[in-house]
């Protein structure tokens, strides 16, 4: 059967997307710096758009967009500066923005019916927080997140150092997956307990910066500074930067001691940034791949850094990055911490025999009737309405001990706050790391610190958008 659109094996990848199976490369074009300058107030209108995402060889797609593009404008603010941003709402349906990593006030964190009302088509919201941190950021829709941030609701804000590393470039890579028809259209079908039971929703059409070209464009000498975010709702990245050893300088927006990728190699989860510094030490013209090797048995082609013929920028290679300076983090106090376990449950294939979901008791055919698949602690999470399934007082420090007693890899995200991953598997961290998104690979273990300062109900999830709702969160309380 012909198929206009995709390879065979590409579109076997889209029709059988919760295992998870590869898809085609198809990069796209450095967003560089041009960014918008946030001036005192600047508006994110949410509307339908037609955009050419995969190649003037398909037809264009129909998508929901910040002020028409994908991702949405690139937001940039110094840090300590206030942002001042308006949602307006021209969607058909619901909608809000949490700005994803960034430790804003609860009544700026953009969860419907936790900490503002959703906003309505038609209706405008003002969000306004201080950048205390600076970093690679994200923002995106928490109202029917697998559907708006797959339709295309998201984007990247930087907020900038006092004093950032010296480099030549500094580029964004934002990642997506799509899972689009034979015309280029998103499938129009969400949410099935397919994807919830197992990786979420895969696609078959991979982009970095909302468009498929493949060259990356690197000058002989040069060091640049990549910011990298995976926008998928499931899918994890490994990307393999062959005969290059990129600097990993953050994670999730804040500085972790540089150190090269090992092997290098980058994995990234659903929600996750790290920042590399990428030194090209090769001669003019010659290509390098940059594979995604997630899935051994799927690798692609996600790019090719191809360099130019121009002569090198420079003789000699530059000293390793420096460290960035710390963000104004509480350190958590260890000796007198307060403990708490999640303890991460069901899937498919998984050992989920009963769970409470409002207050009753279900066994798992009554969950998964109920679109529930997951549980943490024995509890399905619901919505915005659930009780605190973990209560901090505030100013003190805390410990989670995340035990992932499933199959299947979960990102998982705090709101309002940013932890020190302190063990995985009870080994102790090789460096000092700090986070908000934490992914745990099947039946792992690890332990996370911070200090609980930012009063309010917060929620923490997996960002597997599908395994969200699939039960996969929880609200915890700062009080
Ligand atoms: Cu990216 Cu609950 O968030
Ligand atoms: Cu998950």
């Amino acid at each position: 059967m012909q198929n206009p659109l995709f390879s065979r094996r590409d579109f076997l990848a889209g029709s059988m997307a919760s295992v998870g199976l590869g898809s085609l490369p198809w990069p796209a074009q450095a967003l560089g710096t041009g960014a918008i300058k946030t001036p005192p107030a600047m508006t994110l209108t949410a509307a339908p758009a037609t955009l050419n995402i995969v190649g003037d060889e398909y037809p264009n797609t129909d998508l929901w967009t910040y002020n028409g593009s994908v991702p949405g404008p690139l937001l940039r603010f110094k840090q300590g500066e206030t942002a001042s941003i308006q949602l307006a709402n021209n969607l058909p349906e619901a909608t809000s923005i949490h700005w994803h990593g960034i430790r804003t006030p609860n009544a700026m964190d953009g969860v419907p019916g936790l900490t503002q009302n959703a906003v309505e088509p038609g209706e405008t919201f003002l969000y306004e927080f201080k950048t205390d941190d600076a970093g690679t950021f994200w923002y995106h829709p928490h109202a029917n997140s697998p559907e708006q941030i797959e339709r295309g609701l998201q984007g990247m804000i930087i907020v900038e150092e006092a004093e950032p590393p010296v480099v030549d470039r500094d580029v964004t890579w934002v990642l997506d997956d799509w899972r689009l028809d034979e015309q280029a259209a998103i499938v129009n079908q969400f949410n099935s307990m397919g994807e919830k039971a197992h990786a979420g929703r895969y696609g078959n059409a991979i982009t970095r910066n909302g468009t498929r070209q493949r060259d990356f464009t690197l000058r002989s000498g040069e060091r640049v500074r990549i910011r990298l975010l995976n926008s998928a709702n499931g899918r994890i990245f490994a990307l393999k930067f062959t005969d290059h050893a990129p600097w990993v300088i953050a994670k999730d927006g804040h500085g972790v001691e540089p150190h090269p990728a090992p092997d290098g190699r980058v994995i990234i989860a659903p929600g996750q940034r790290i920042d590399l510094i990428l030194d090209a030490l090769h001669e003019p013209d010659q290509n390098f791949d940059v594979l995604d090797d997630s899935n051994p048995r799927f690798t692609y082609e996600f790019q090719k850094l191809v360099y130019s013929d121009e002569k090198p920028l420079r003789s000699e290679p530059l000293a390793p990055p420096k460290q960035l300076a710390a963000n104004p983090l509480a350190e958590p106090d260890l000796g007198k911490a307060k403990r708490h376990n999640i303890h991460i449950q069901g899937g498919a294939h998984g050992n989920l025999a009963q769970a409470k979901l409002q207050g009753k008791s279900y066994d798992i055919q009554g969950l998964v009737q109920r679109g529930k698949v997951w549980a943490l602690n024995g509890v399905a999470y619901a919505g915005p309405e659930d009780q605190p399934l973990l209560q901090f007082s505030q100013g003190e420090t805390q410990i989670i001990t995340f035990k992932n007693d499933t199959g299947w890899p979960h990102p998982m995200h705090i709101h309002g706050h940013s932890w020190q991953v302190l063990t995985r598997n009870g080994q102790p961290m090789p460096r000092k790391e700090w986070g908000d998104t934490i992914l745990l690979g099947p039946e792992e273990e690890a332990e996370v610190a911070f200090v609980a300062d930012n009063p309010g109900r917060w929620l923490l999830h997996c960002h597997v958008l599908e395994h969200m709702s699939g039960g996969m969160g929880c609200i915890v309380e700062v009080a």
